[in-house]
């Protein structure tokens, strides 16, 4: 009886990985690479904080003082505007409300809830937002929500008997008191 032979098969060889280390100047060069990319974060980074203290240290926030440059807009001569009367200055993004004591007030056009531009209804002496309903009356206070508070003001100088509003500074209230109020 013939013995039969197990033909083995041949083992594959288990194979090495092969590592290859990158030449010593790639490595370099990737060092320096990294090295000036940390440099460039850390220099962008310290740019935004220097940035962020300035804004801080100039906005008002920090300081009593008004640091914003005033962007004077004549708005007319007293006389022209009649107690009770607003008169739309859409250019400036402002209507002048002249109050029937007399006073003026120039009220921001953005509404406070989510800022759409608001118009005067002549026939029920209030402000009206198309947008949400929201009201106001003629001094800018809320008269009907979504609105959260008072429309924003700008500051008036009356000079020689020109009326003059101040757009480059806008003021933010909760409500209308009769500080906010400019007489000639
Ligand atoms: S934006 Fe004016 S009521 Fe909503």
């Amino acid at each position: 009886m013939k013995s039969k032979k197990k033909i083995e098969k041949p083992k594959p060889e288990k194979q090495q990985p092969i590592k290859i280390e990158p030449p010593e100047d790639k490595i370099e060069s990737r060092r320096v690479f990294l090295k000036k990319l940390w440099m460039g974060l850390g220099i962008l980074a310290g740019a935004e904080f220097i940035g962020a203290v300035t804004g801080f240290l100039f906005s008002g926030k920090g300081n009593s003082k008004e640091t914003e440059a005033k962007k004077l807009i004549e708005a007319g001569r007293v006389d022209s505007f009649k107690p009770n009367s607003v008169t739309p200055f859409r250019g400036g993004r402002f209507f002048l409300a002249r109050l029937k004591d007399g006073g003026f007030i120039a009220v921001s056009l953005r509404c406070t809830h989510l800022g759409c531009s608001i118009n005067w209804e002549e026939d029920k002496k209030r402000f009206i937002c198309p947008c949400h309903a929201s009201a106001f009356s003629i001094d800018g206070d809320v008269l009907n929500p979504p609105a959260p508070k008072a429309l924003d003001y700008y500051p008036i100088i009356i000079e020689n008997g020109i009326v003059k509003v101040d757009v480059g500074t806008r003021k933010q209230r909760e409500k209308f008191n009769k500080d906010q109020l400019t007489f000639a």
